[in-house]
């Protein structure tokens, strides 16, 4: 289905007003015909949106083209007794896909639970939490080049994989993740690694043996600090955690010793939540925007906000932490101009 002029407002979780020249619907392989028949497509600024939790419209009007995915689909592959392969569309929701895999006691994926996401943002991404990311399960996709009228497969080492980073992030040809494959793994080994989940297990003498106990602690997690993007929009960490080098990690570490890292292989990564905490911005809120009380990472919309007042917010922040830790924050969210 082809829509013109079209409000966009419930296709992001950031809830902004943006009116879009053209919106084209794709729930199937047939629709693929839309994109080409669309006369203004070639012509014009072209995104792919899928359930819309990481971006951010910052104009009340974009003079383009945006594909909405929405083909969905989950079927197992092959399987043999220790491992199983499935492939999931790109419009169905990540959840599902990750409930899915946990029912069957399927691991891999469980500690990427209620990350909102579609499973093509997923992979553009490389979603990331609590001490997974889908690169360690990714297999292969499969895209569709509108431009070309060209399908083609990339498997792991090609999408070139790295933090919130695969090649389909920044194109400079449109291509369109159609459907993936990952490899989930029947005795899973459980990462409990990450400092939050270790807490709570230990906190409240809990055992967790399986994927779906595991996901269900996450998703326990996960709500009890991120802002649910229905009750206050949001699209998840604004900003990266930025990677410095060994040497200013280890000055900021004599002025700030609770300062939290984690090794990279770039350098050391620090948590940019606790950065913009320090800084004085948690629960800060500037006209309709705000940093979230709970997580200083994550920009909230307490109603009806404008694209200027989320641009300058982060500009104010990216500043304040360059003054005070000497570190640029690079924003996490895809801006849309
Ligand atoms: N922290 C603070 N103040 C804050 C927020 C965090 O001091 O306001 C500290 C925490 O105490 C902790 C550290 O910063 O010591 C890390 O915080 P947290 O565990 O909440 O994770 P994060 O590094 O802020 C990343 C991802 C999240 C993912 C979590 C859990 C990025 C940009 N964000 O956040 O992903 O859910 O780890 O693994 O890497 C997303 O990408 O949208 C997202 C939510």
């Amino acid at each position: 289905m082809i829509h013109s002029n079209y409000n966009i407002k419930h296709l992001n979780s950031f809830g902004l007003s943006c009116t879009v020249n053209k919106l084209i619907e794709i729930n199937n392989e047939d629709d693929l015909y839309l994109i080409n028949s669309n006369p203004d497509f070639l012509s014009t600024k072209n995104i792919i949106l899928g359930l819309g939790s990481n971006s951010v419209f910052v104009n009340d009007y974009f003079n383009g083209t945006v594909l909405l995915i929405k083909n969905k689909g989950i079927k197992i592959i092959e399987e043999d007794k220790d491992s199983i392969i499935i492939e999931a569309y790109s419009g169905e929701d990540w959840n599902d896909l990750v409930n899915f895999a946990c029912g069957n006691s399927w691991g891999g994926i469980e500690n990427l639970a209620a990350v909102p996401s579609s499973v093509g943002a997923a992979i553009v991404q490389n979603i990331g939490a609590y001490g997974q990311e889908i690169k360690d399960s990714f297999l292969c996709c499969t895209t569709y080049n509108p431009q070309t009228n060209q399908w083609k497969e990339y498997n792991n080492e090609e999408c070139k994989f790295d933090y919130r980073y695969s090649i389909f992030k920044y194109q400079t040809q449109l291509e369109i993740i159609w459907k993936i494959r990952l490899k989930l793994f029947k005795k899973p080994k459980l990462n409990i690694s990450y400092s939050a989940i270790k807490e709570k297990i230990e906190s409240e003498a809990i055992e967790i043996t399986n994927p779906k106990q595991m996901s269900q602690l996450v998703t326990q997690i996960r709500n009890s600090k991120l802002p649910n993007p229905k009750e206050l929009p949001n699209a998840g960490s604004f900003f990266k955690n930025p990677v410095i080098n060994q040497e200013h990690f280890n000055s900021l570490k004599e002025t700030y010793p609770q300062i939290p890292s984690y090794p990279s292989l770039k350098g050391v990564k620090i948590a940019a939540g606790w950065l913009i905490e320090q800084a004085g911005w948690k629960g800060k809120r500037v006209g309709n925007v705000g940093m979230h009380e709970k997580q200083a990472l994550v920009m909230v919309n307490y109603g009806n906000a404008k694209g200027e007042e989320i641009v300058n917010l982060a500009q104010e922040i990216e500043k304040s932490i360059k003054n005070i830790f000497n570190i640029n924050l690079e924003k996490e969210v895809h801006i849309i101009l």
